[in-house]
């Protein structure tokens, strides 16, 4: 029986992914919310990423694409649900949630959920007739001589951004640290200090300690945080949630995307309360912004052009991205995501810091990811790629 009761139908595999309809008896999870539903039938879409276990009718067509090389399944999600309330007193037919796309990984479904959910979750509620709004932020930007920005991995590369950005729209120096390493490097902070805690569990214990250490020496914490009522939220002086959703995928895309759009709204705010912002360089940045689900979009829309250079590039064993910037942060993300979604080893370099040693190991067709997308160092992006093509490497250029 599945867990509303009723006898566990069988799974219908959607047929788009094999080309062929399969039936597969692995029970489907019945999410809580549906807990008083008849499910009648579910239609499965096969993600990779946690596969759950063996499940009948799959083996083949997954050992039939080990042997062709071709991407693996993982993970079963559903797409599109038929559910009958118990009483019998309604059909309700959930839409499936692909319309014209078919993931192949989980990765991929939710950045399509996140051009979704970034304007109306994020946008709507604090983008208001072009200023933006925090609802019920108590936030002083004038108290403050610093910023301390406090993370682990993905959050952390959102803080790089938040530096970059926050300094240059603030004018305030701004530090990102490694919750893991704040306690220990005797940090400088007093009741003058903003400490941003950013994490999408809300439940990092290095974040958790540091937070605390921030407060205990004086800080007013404010936190970026995906789980609602999450322990550092809960703890923080502020929250700005982030409103991503749950994550399914072990790389973190929406959360990742919407601390990114949460701390650049925050640089817009600060900088405006602190007077810095021109009312015409204000309207751009949040145009830009709303521009970010369109951006989106353009870049789902190229996923083939994206397979084709993964299938070109997937047997390097060892990749480089650089950049400068905003661009630099970007690729410590990008490294690390290649790193947890394939098992390659990347690194992530500041493109300026690769003559300083590291460009010896860059030879004959070692793959190179550059990144040249922050418009202002363009330029000085390229004449990286120069160099270390005449190094032979491969380049992978994003612009
Ligand atoms: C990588 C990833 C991790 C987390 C890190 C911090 O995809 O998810 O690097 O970013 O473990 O976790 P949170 O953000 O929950 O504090």
């Amino acid at each position: 029986m599945g867990k509303s009761g009723s006898p566990v139908q069988p799974i219908q595999i959607d047929s788009r992914p094999f080309g062929k309809s399969q039936s597969v008896s692995a029970a489907p999870v019945y999410p809580e919310r549906m807990r008083d539903t008849h499910v009648i039938r579910w239609y499965v879409l096969v993600l990779p990423s946690c596969h759950k276990g063996p499940a009948k009718g799959l083996q083949e067509e997954l050992e039939r694409r080990r042997r062709n090389g071709e991407p693996s399944f993982e993970y079963f999600a559903p797409s599109y649900v038929e559910v009958k309330k118990r009483d019998g007193r309604f059909v309700e037919t959930r839409r499936p949630l692909l319309y014209n796309y078919v993931f192949i990984h989980a990765s991929e479904h939710e950045i399509y959920r996140m051009k979704q959910w970034l304007p109306l979750y994020n946008f709507l509620p604090r983008i208001k007739d072009g200023a933006v709004v925090f609802d019920g932020l108590m936030l002083d930007s004038s108290r403050y001589d610093c910023i301390k920005i406090i993370a682990c991995g993905s959050s952390y590369h959102v803080g790089m951004v938040g530096k970059y950005n926050l300094e240059k729209l603030t004018r305030m120096p701004v530090e990102v640290i490694l919750a893991s390493e704040f306690r220990y490097c005797s940090p400088i902070v007093n009741e003058r200090t903003l400490a941003i805690i950013i994490s999408r569990s809300g439940e990092t214990l290095d974040t958790m300690a540091a937070l605390r250490e921030a407060k205990a020496r004086g800080a007013r914490v404010l936190s970026i945080v995906n789980v609602v009522g999450s322990s550092i939220a809960r703890e923080s002086d502020d929250v700005l949630y982030t409103w991503a959703g749950p994550e399914i995928a072990v790389a973190t895309t929406k959360a990742y995307s919407t601390q990114l759009a949460v701390i650049d709204m925050l640089a817009i705010y600060m900088a405006d309360a602190l007077g810095k912002l021109g009312a015409q360089e204000y309207a751009r940045l949040v145009q830009e912004l709303l521009r970010l689900p369109e951006k989106i979009e353009t870049v789902l829309q190229s996923r083939e052009k994206i397979q084709f250079f993964a299938s070109k590039y997937f047997n390097h064993d060892s990749v480089f991205f650089i950049g400068r910037n905003l661009d630099y942060a970007l690729g410590l993300e990008g490294s690390l995501k290649l790193k947890e979604i394939s098992y390659i080893h990347s690194e992530a370099y500041a493109s300026g810091e690769l003559k300083h040693g590291t460009i010896s190991l860059i030879e004959d067709g070692t793959l190179v990811i550059a990144l040249g997308l922050y418009g202002p160092l363009f330029e000085k992006a390229m004449s990286n790629v120069i160099e270390v093509k005449a190094r032979g490497a491969s380049v992978l250029a994003l612009t």
